[in-house]
């Protein structure tokens, strides 16, 4: 019995990170202080300063999440355990377009599978793949909030809803 006990490992593992740490413009600096500057508590500023670190980066790698860590004077793990919480914070490369296909209950009773197959056919790629050119990466998240238009997904920042596989095309083939 004992010996199991001492087997449990704990919550938050840390998460090694690399010595490398992010630095950014001066306008970016003043754009990260800007929102420090509305919290009273430091930690509260994680999300915006995510998206912040994320748009100049590409996405959250390891020296933005080490940036994130001393500007907020937090863990890495706890950064972590933030950007990988949510769907909107990507921990690996997207394209230029990231879909994001929502595959929960509303969707999936819709044809949110119907959805994703489609568009992994017309662009030659699975869930979690990127396009050799670097121009779409698909995903599939859960609930996205607006179950009562399903089937829909997110591309970038627009909801795309009440989607067709003739709507998809469209929507696909009118992207620059
Ligand atoms: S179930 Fe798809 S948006 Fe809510």
């Amino acid at each position: 019995m004992s010996s199991q006990l001492t087997q449990i490992q704990p919550l938050s593992q840390p998460v090694d990170i690399g010595d490398e740490v992010a630095t950014f413009s001066p306008e970016v600096e003043e754009e990260i202080d800007a929102h420090l500057a509305k919290y009273p508590v430091r930690r509260s500023a994680i999300l915006p300063l995510m998206f912040i670190v994320q748009r100049e980066r590409g996405y959250l790698d390891p020296p933005g999440v080490a940036y994130l860590a001393n500007r907020l004077g937090l863990r890495y793990t706890d950064i972590w355990e933030v950007a990988t919480f949510y769907s909107m914070i990507n921990t690996s490369p997207v394209g230029k377009y990231h879909i994001q296909v929502c595959r929960t209950l509303s969707c999936k009773i819709r044809g949110a599978q119907k959805v994703t197959e489609h568009c992994s056919h017309k662009l030659g790629i699975k869930p979690g793949e990127t396009t050799a050119d670097g121009r779409f990466t698909l995903s599939e998240v859960e609930c996205l909030g607006s179950c009562g238009t399903a089937p829909m997904f997110q591309i970038n920042f627009d909801y795309h809803e009440e989607l067709t596989p003739e709507k998809i095309d469209q929507i696909l083939s009118s992207l620059p």
